[in-house]
């Protein structure tokens, strides 16, 4: 089986950041905006660095204003990620993007959202759920306000808490009550941490906010100690290696650490961030990795189920997605 054909399981993927550049293009036009300038000469997303990157990914994300456009580009979405075999994706989605932060406009655009993830898991099959993810340079005061909405619509769909944006601002501990809103409320949880700082910022969102997954988590490679604790205690790395390459980590996708992470047992899983952003899809990461790392199908298997198995959904959820994968049901 080709790893096209593979079925998959995506942990990590922000819808904003998934909107393909056509997508953003059509809706700035059709709101007269000027957003040119995020834009290279062949139409795809323009940035030098990581701080340049969130800044076009929060001008792209000016167009989305309405539920209907936040429904239109959950459909697109979830069309792309069926088309690279993904079974069941957990979705990063920003209140601060999605309604301002405003409960009733959040609960509106969540519902648009909900209706075009019923459309696509009817008509392809692909089951979703959300995570909200407030922006950590955003500051803590407003990630207060995105954790409330999460807690105010926890459910079957909105199943955790993450964090997103830029890692060198503020500590996790700054947003260990929007956390502790989010786990009263049963909530999953998961933060990012490890990818633009080092292994501390892994340490501390574990102990500081009790998250059971890591986004990305990747430069706990440079504490082996860290590594043996995140393999012991069966921590999973949502771990996003094209996204790493595109904005400059690793030098190559021999240099990235995930094949090491896995040899240590850590358990990784792979995800594609943003991945109009960073030019790839999930059927992308899977021929890289097995180009680098001479990982074959077996390695693959493991590491849906590993993300199928760390899943924030019910058990029933759970357990219909790993029948999914025994029987390699795409
Ligand atoms: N938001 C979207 N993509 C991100 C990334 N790679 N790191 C931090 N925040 C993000
Ligand atoms: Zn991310």
């Amino acid at each position: 089986m080709s790893p096209k054909d593979l079925p998959k399981v995506e942990l990590h993927l922000h819808l904003e950041g998934a909107a393909p550049p056509s997508f953003i293009r059509g809706l700035a036009a059709e709101k007269k905006m000027d957003i040119s300038g995020i834009f290279d000469e062949k139409g795809g997303y323009a940035f030098k660095d990581f701080w340049h990157f969130l800044k076009v990914y929060e001008a792209a994300t000016s167009v989305l204003q309405t539920p209907d456009d936040y429904r239109r580009l959950t459909l697109a979405v979830l069309e792309e990620s069926a088309a690279s075999g993904v079974i069941y994706t957990e979705i990063f989605i920003s209140p601060d993007f999605c309604g301002g932060r405003d409960l009733p406009a959040w609960r509106d655009h969540l519902a648009a959202i909900q209706d075009a993830a019923a459309e696509a898991e009817r008509g392809l099959g692909i089951v979703m759920r959300g995570i909200v993810t407030p922006i950590r340079h955003f500051g803590p005061d407003k990630a207060r306000e995105a954790a409330i909405c999460a807690a105010e619509t926890a459910g079957e769909f909105i199943v955790g808490l993450g964090l997103g944006g830029d890692e060198k601002i503020c500590k996790p501990k700054d947003f260990a009550w929007s956390f502790d809103c989010a786990r009263e409320a049963g909530l999953r949880l998961t933060c990012h941490a490890g990818e633009w700082d080092g292994p501390q910022s892994v340490r501390e969102a574990v102990r500081d906010l009790g998250v059971e997954r890591i986004g990305h988590g990747v430069r706990a490679i440079e504490d082996l100690a860290l590594v043996d604790e995140l393999a012991e205690r069966g921590i999973v790395l949502e771990v996003c290696p094209g996204s790493n390459l595109a904005l400059g980590l690793y030098p190559g996708w021999r240099k990235h650490p995930i094949s090491e992470l896995h040899r240590r047992g850590v358990k990784v899983t792979v995800s594609t961030d943003d991945p109009p952003f960073f030019h790839t899809t999930m059927v992308r990461e899977y021929d890289r990795l097995a180009e680098a790392f001479d990982w074959d199908e077996g390695v693959f298997e493991e590491l849906a189920r590993t993300a199928a198995e760390a899943a924030f959904c019910d058990a029933a959820t759970k357990a219909n997605i790993l029948k999914r994968l025994e029987k390699k049901d795409a």
